[in-house]
């Protein structure tokens, strides 16, 4: 039985206070959460990774953003995962449709990364999705296989077990156009065909996240759907009304 996961992405938002007070307003939220067999969490930017870390209940997940694959080196602005686990950080998110438009993040560099995770007992979550573009051309699958297959390609069952995959159609992120049921079905059962192709019978234990435009008043929805295990959130995760509307919706 998969646990459901309830992750809030914040982006480039939120000062340090701003994450602290969020941190402190939703402890009972977590408390609800844990009561309920669901996992909750945000992946804060790095600057307020510590604030979060420190005055959240204990079981908030707190992810990271992003991260480097090498342990430390000459790469200016980088973040590397000994300095997460320094912090008691051990989620992070690899390859966000954001940082593959606008950093360059390839299926290759994800896989570096979500190696040097899963070699450090850390929780990759692995962001999947195609563009407008692709989705017109009807080349959904298409582009997910490739991202799954390259990105994850070498490793072991055991090694995936604690991996976590998000579907997030580039087309439905931050756009209000949420891909319907049935489409975030279709590509979350394909992702899961994938990973049992390629990882044998754990692929069942391997839990997929919806992401793109996931509200309080959809969220319940996309969770009934049979391989959708959770949701990956932007902007209904910002506030502590919506993110406990999230919340409250799938008890
Ligand atoms: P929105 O929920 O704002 O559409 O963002 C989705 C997302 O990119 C989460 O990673």
């Amino acid at each position: 039985m998969r646990r459901k996961l309830l992750l809030g992405n914040w982006k480039m938002n939120k000062t340090s206070a701003e994450a602290k007070q969020f941190a402190l307003d939703t402890k009972e939220l977590v408390e609800l959460a844990s009561k309920n067999n669901i996992d909750i969490g945000v992946a804060p930017t790095y600057l307020s990774l510590a604030a979060v870390k420190e005055n959240a209940d204990k079981r908030m997940i707190v992810a990271a953003q992003n991260c480097h694959f090498k342990e430390s080196g000459a790469f200016t602005g980088e973040i590397s995962i000994p300095m997460l686990l320094e912090f008691g950080i051990d989620w992070v998110l690899i390859g966000h449709s954001e940082r593959r438009a606008y950093d360059n993040e390839t299926n290759l560099k994800c896989h570096d990364k979500i190696q040097a995770l899963l070699a450090n007992n850390m929780v990759p979550v692995y962001c999947v999705g195609e563009t407008l573009a692709e989705f017109d051309a009807g080349r959904t699958k298409e582009v997910v296989s490739r991202q799954i297959k390259e990105g994850l390609e070498g490793f072991s069952a055991e090694q995936v077990k604690r991996l976590v995959v998000a579907y997030e159609p580039v087309w439905s992120i931050g756009t209000g156009k949420n891909a319907s049921t049935e489409i975030a079905q279709d590509v979350c059962g394909f992702i899961r065909e994938l990973l049992r192709e390629q990882f044998g019978a754990v692929a069942d234990e391997i839990r997929i996240l919806y992401g793109g435009s996931v509200k309080p008043e959809n969220i319940k929805a996309y969770l009934s759907c049979p391989d959708i295990d959770g949701g990956l959130v932007g902007g209904a995760s910002l506030k502590r009304e919506s993110y406990e509307g999230l919340l409250t919706n799938i008890l």
